[in-house]
């Protein structure tokens, strides 16, 4: 049996150095050292051995064992170590190369406007609602008292989904969506989307108004030129002329337009102003008591004052943008600027 475990051993050594891949080192392993292998079946027949060969016979089995499975390991540990440089060699990162930077985004103009004037108004008093883009032709025209076939409608060009169904054409519904649900007083802002069918230098078929309403007992046209004065002044600054003009809404009675000195001629005239040396800003007036009944307020009892003002325009004034459609290309290079 000495005989058949020193065989054994030359047979095994040859094997392992004829090995070269990890599996063949752990195919030699399970042969000769593995639970079933040639070895440990020779150490289990130990019994077979003459009894003073015994001793030698198990101390000879041992070194054996260890002298194989201890090569086995360094190959192991060769192989595994040059598995790893290689794998360093093939992704090595070359640490002189510049980083990649992150672009950081800005908030939008019009978002910096919109949150801008919502908080001019939320110092005074009013709080932000919201209303549907997608609205009942009842909303949008006929409860601010624009009926069907009215000349009034010309003044603004729809974009019809349905005979009663339109995309808004300014944020003025809202005011009757508020009215309808809550009795006065009212102090409401509501800024949006709105859509109309234009499109060039100055107008794209969507934009954003701001819409005002304050409803109250004895709030006269001197609360809109008081409140309306504070907030442009703080818009544009404390120096900022302001006129109001006479004008006409078929949902405000008296109507006014307020116009602000020109921001970019100061008044002398040019381009932007149309030599008017004047901007107009936004349209107001004292709500007409035909919308107060259209929502079941009564007029003898309440008196109130809206407006509505272009949330483009008024970027492009502060910002000196002269193209509206600059808002909405998303370019990264005029976004940055803000
Ligand atoms: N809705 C008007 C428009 O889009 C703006 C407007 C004018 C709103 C007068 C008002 C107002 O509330 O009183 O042109």
């Amino acid at each position: 049996m000495l005989k058949e475990l020193e065989e054994l051993q030359r047979q095994a050594e040859a094997e392992l150095s004829s090995a070269k891949t990890e599996g063949e080192f752990l195919a030699v392993r399970t042969r000769y050292l593995g639970r079933k292998g040639l070895l440990t079946r020779l150490l289990r027949n130990i019994g077979n051995v003459e009894e003073e060969k015994r001793p030698l016979f198990g101390m000879r089995c041992n070194e054996i064992k260890e002298a194989i499975s201890g090569k086995i390991d360094t190959a192991l540990a060769k192989l595994a170590s040059l598995r790893r440089e290689e794998v360093l060699l093939r992704d090595k990162v070359d640490v002189t190369l510049p980083g990649r930077t992150h672009r950081y985004g800005r908030v939008h103009p019009i978002t910096r406007v919109r949150q801008e004037i919502c908080s001019i108004f939320a110092g005074l008093g009013f709080s932000v609602v919201e209303g549907p883009e997608v609205e009942l032709d009842y909303y949008n025209f006929e409860a601010l008292n624009i009926p069907k076939d009215h000349p009034a409608r010309d003044m603004q060009d729809t974009f019809y989904i349905e005979d009663n169904i339109v995309l808004r054409t300014h944020t003025s519904p809202v005011q009757i969506r508020v009215m309808e649900k809550q009795r006065p007083p009212v102090r409401i802002l509501s800024p949006g989307r709105v859509y109309r069918p234009d499109s060039d230098i100055s107008h794209t078929p969507m934009f954003h108004q701001i819409e005002g309403l304050l409803v109250d007992k004895g709030i006269t046209f001197a609360d809109l030129k008081g409140v309306l004065t504070s907030f442009l002044k703080q818009l544009f600054g404390e120096d900022t002329a302001l006129r109001f003009r006479p004008s006409f809404f078929p949902f405000t009675e008296p109507s006014a337009e307020v116009d602000i000195r020109c921001v970019m001629c100061s008044g002398s005239g040019c381009r932007v102003c149309g030599q008017s040396g004047w901007l107009e800003i936004l349209g107001s007036g004292m709500v007409d008591p035909e919308v107060f009944k259209n929502v079941a307020y009564d007029p003898e009892e309440v008196t109130g004052f809206a407006f509505g003002l272009g949330l483009e325009r008024i970027a492009m004034l502060k910002f000196g943008i002269s193209d509206i459609r600059l808002f909405f290309e998303n370019d990264r290079r005029f976004l940055e600027q803000f």
